[in-house]
């Protein structure tokens, strides 16, 4: 039985590494690309799996040649792939990502096959779905289909995370309010809440208005400044790891996946999310997304708990 159900997104990444970006109108010649498996969902399932968690994904594929490479990848990182559904007549989710030699990156995404991911599928998969212990999802795929998990996880008592990203600006909050966490960062905390979020004071007064509407945990991501944990009752920092970046593509995911595991292996949420900080951070150090994510050999080697 898995521990951990992933209900979101899987895309190919091409990710083309660049001098500088080119201009409307412009050529410019780049100095490499690589192609390799991303999408926020699949990224989250993978991180989890290396580090030794029993994942299971509920995502789609497309009609096409990244569909079975897809696939390929989640068994060879030992997923559930019983609700990954081909879907006839359209393309997998492909995402083009430019990331320059300061490591940071611009997306954009084509959610292909994704978007088609719905309720009824969530509803199929609930025999795998009730008997886990957390559900993570992010918005590449439709904002119905999250808000129908939520209403079912809460139905079934089994907790759920949202990354609200990419940033949706009308997010119903309300239909939010069963989370146990919410992981925004400073710009889709600003989003969703309407306040200004500029300071971490700020930030910490636009979580707790979260908390207030029903969510349980709202952990406002603050990249390389580190993370901001607010509950009924508690304010901490989580402080952050500091490497040289490479490629920060995929950090964001590698967190979560991260956080997921070892808050499912019975680490305390701040514990949980100090080696999460950690996880992320050696990523970061590597190229690619996916390909960038530590087992968990790799990961205690590097930084011996
Ligand atoms: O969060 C990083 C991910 O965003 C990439 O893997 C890309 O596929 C997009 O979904
Ligand atoms: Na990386």
């Amino acid at each position: 039985m898995s521990k951990i159900a992933v209900v979101g997104s899987n895309m190919m990444d091409l990710i083309t590494y660049v001098d500088h970006m080119p201009l409307r109108g412009e050529t410019v010649e780049a100095p490499s690309f690589e192609m390799g498996h991303g999408g926020k969902g699949a990224n989250q399932a993978i991180a989890a799996a290396r580090l030794g968690s029993k994942v299971a994904m509920v995502t789609r594929v497309g009609d096409d040649t990244f569909a079975d490479a897809t696939l390929a990848n989640f068994q060879r990182n030992g997923i559930d792939v019983a609700h990954v559904i081909r879907t006839p007549g359209l393309p997998s989710g492909v995402a083009p990502i430019f990331v320059e030699p300061s490591g940071e990156n611009s997306i954009l995404i084509v959610k292909g096959a994704n978007a088609a991911l719905s309720p009824a599928d969530v509803d199929a998969a609930a025999d795998l779905i009730r008997g886990c212990a957390l559900i993570l999802m992010q918005l590449e795929i439709p904002v119905e289909t999250v808000y129908h998990t939520v209403r079912r996880a809460r139905e079934w008592g089994v907790p759920t995370l949202l990354v609200p990203a990419p940033a949706l600006p009308d997010l119903d909050v309300a239909q939010l309010a069963d989370l146990a966490f919410l992981t925004p960062n400073e710009t889709e905390l600003a989003t969703l809440t309407g306040l200004q979020v500029e300071s971490e004071a700020q930030a910490e007064a636009a979580a707790k208005a979260l908390v207030g509407r029903g969510i349980g945990t709202v952990i406002v991501t603050m990249g390389g400044r580190g993370a901001l944990l607010v509950t009924d009752g508690e304010v901490r920092r989580i402080e952050p790891v500091k490497v040289e970046p490479v490629d920060t593509t995929g950090a964001g995911d590698a967190f979560i996946g991260a956080f997921a595991h070892f808050v499912t292996s019975g680490l305390p949420v701040p514990e949980a999310l100090g080696e999460a900080g950690r996880y992320a951070a050696d990523s970061i150090t590597r190229r690619g997304t996916q390909r960038s994510y530590a087992t968990a050999a790799e990961f205690r080697s590097r930084f011996p708990g």
